[in-house]
């Protein structure tokens, strides 16, 4: 068995961020192209037979795409400064499961393929998981088409730029049908597992989240002229905007509530902004407590921008209930694996959009750190080991494999 490591060892200059460390590779970018490029070729170099579907997603199949097919797999693409394991991880265990697999002279009794789902952290357009969510018909295709970068550049005229007829992209319910089950391996991204001592677990389920634009419009003006007293600054209401994220989601036992990314326009030293906004990321176990969330930070973002003489709006920009992964399958992954423990996810994922249409189950491994969306994201090699085996264990399982 090639070692996840090992694997990630050969993409560990791909995409590095000299500004925060770690790696910024978002969708189509140079580093990810790169990266899906190193996926077709160690798929293709075990003779893996592989495919770029409408909606961009990249399969590697074992034997001949078929129907009852059993699927892993991952993404490939990260948040700005990101770790080297949130998607990747998933992806080389993929690998390491099959080369382990072979090893073991075990031969899948159905189609067994490795997914690579591109845009599943929603940093170039916005939206999480795209790929999936065009796949289950849970985004309208127009939507995604019309979404935008940081550039300017629409998705449609990116992903034709990489080969992807963007007129194609949608429900693929003849793909859904095919898939008899989905299990994805995922670096755990908090600290439950190393609470618990556990290098492998599974995941129960997923909190709802979802993506919420702010934005606080004023009057711009010149920073030495115009008189305190007589300023409408859009920058003020989205201080305390932020701050009010923090107060009302603390006071929700289980919520998070976050301000990660705001842009004042124009952004200048010496120029009171016009407008600014600002995107903030909510969630909740229950989506009623997520909804009263964003009700009450919209009625508090209507006050602060009253008294500093602005004007807000609130768009909604993405939205994923809370999802509880299939219970027979991940019941049966406990009984291949042992009791291990079960886990909530903070964190959204491929699986909890495709768990709405086919049975899904999540694999985690331990992060002793217990950080992720950042640089000090760690695994252990012999963690990875783990996971790898534990994933080449359940498709084994679940392919019906014959030695
Ligand atoms: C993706 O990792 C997310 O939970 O935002
Ligand atoms: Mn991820
Ligand atoms: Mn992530």
């Amino acid at each position: 068995m090639e070692q996840p490591m090992a694997l990630l060892g050969q993409i560990a200059d791909v995409g590095r961020d000299g500004r925060r460390g770690g790696y910024s590779r978002p969708v189509h970018s140079t580093a990810e192209n790169e990266l899906r490029e190193w996926f077709v070729a160690a798929a293709e170099q075990r003779g893996l037979l592989v495919e770029t579907d409408r909606n961009g997603i990249l399969w590697a199949w074992w034997g001949q795409p078929g129907p009852d097919a059993v699927v892993t797999g991952s993404h490939l693409d990260s948040v700005p400064g990101g770790g080297a394991f949130d998607g990747p991880l998933g992806v080389a265990s993929a690998l390491s499961a099959i080369d382990l697999m072979r090893r073991r002279g075990q031969r899948p009794g159905r189609p067994l393929a490795v997914a690579v789902f591109p845009e599943e952290e929603g940093s170039r357009f916005g939206v999480a998981c795209i790929g999936s969510r065009l796949m289950a018909g849970s985004i309208d295709p127009d939507k995604a088409r019309t979404l935008t970068d940081a550039d300017g550049n629409t998705l449609a005229d990116v992903y034709r730029a990489n080969g992807i007829a963007p007129e194609h992209l949608g429900e693929d319910g003849d793909r859904l049908a095919g898939i008899r089950q989905f299990v994805e391996l995922h670096i755990e991204q908090g600290r439950g597992q190393v609470d618990l001592g556990a290098p492998v677990a599974v995941a129960g389920s997923i909190l709802g989240h979802g993506r919420w634009k702010l934005t606080f419009r004023g009057q711009g003006n010149h920073a030495g002229t115009t008189l305190m007293a007589d300023r409408a600054d859009p920058m003020v209401a989205a201080a305390q905007a932020v701050v009010a994220v923090r107060r009302i989601a603390a006071g929700r036992p289980g919520a998070r509530g976050t301000v990660g990314r705001l842009s004042p326009i124009p952004g200048g030293t010496n120029v009171i902004a016009s407008q600014v906004d600002l995107w903030v990321d909510v969630r909740h176990r229950q989506d009623a407590v997520t909804a009263s969330i964003v009700e009450e930070l919209y009625a508090a973002a209507g006050l602060i921008a009253a008294a500093e003489g602005c004007t807000v709006t609130l768009t909604e920009e993405s939205l994923s209930p809370t999802v509880r992964f299939n219970e027979g399958l991940t019941a049966e992954l406990r009984t291949v694996l042992g009791a291990v423990p079960v886990l909530e996810s903070g964190a959204g994922h491929d699986a909890g959009v495709l768990a709405a249409r086919i049975p899904t189950a999540m694999l985690f491994v331990r992060n002793p750190t217990g950080v992720s969306h950042a640089p000090q994201e760690q695994i252990e090699t012999a963690d990875a080991d783990a996971g790898a085996v534990a994933l080449a264990d359940v498709l084994a399982h679940l392919t019906r494999t014959t030695e």
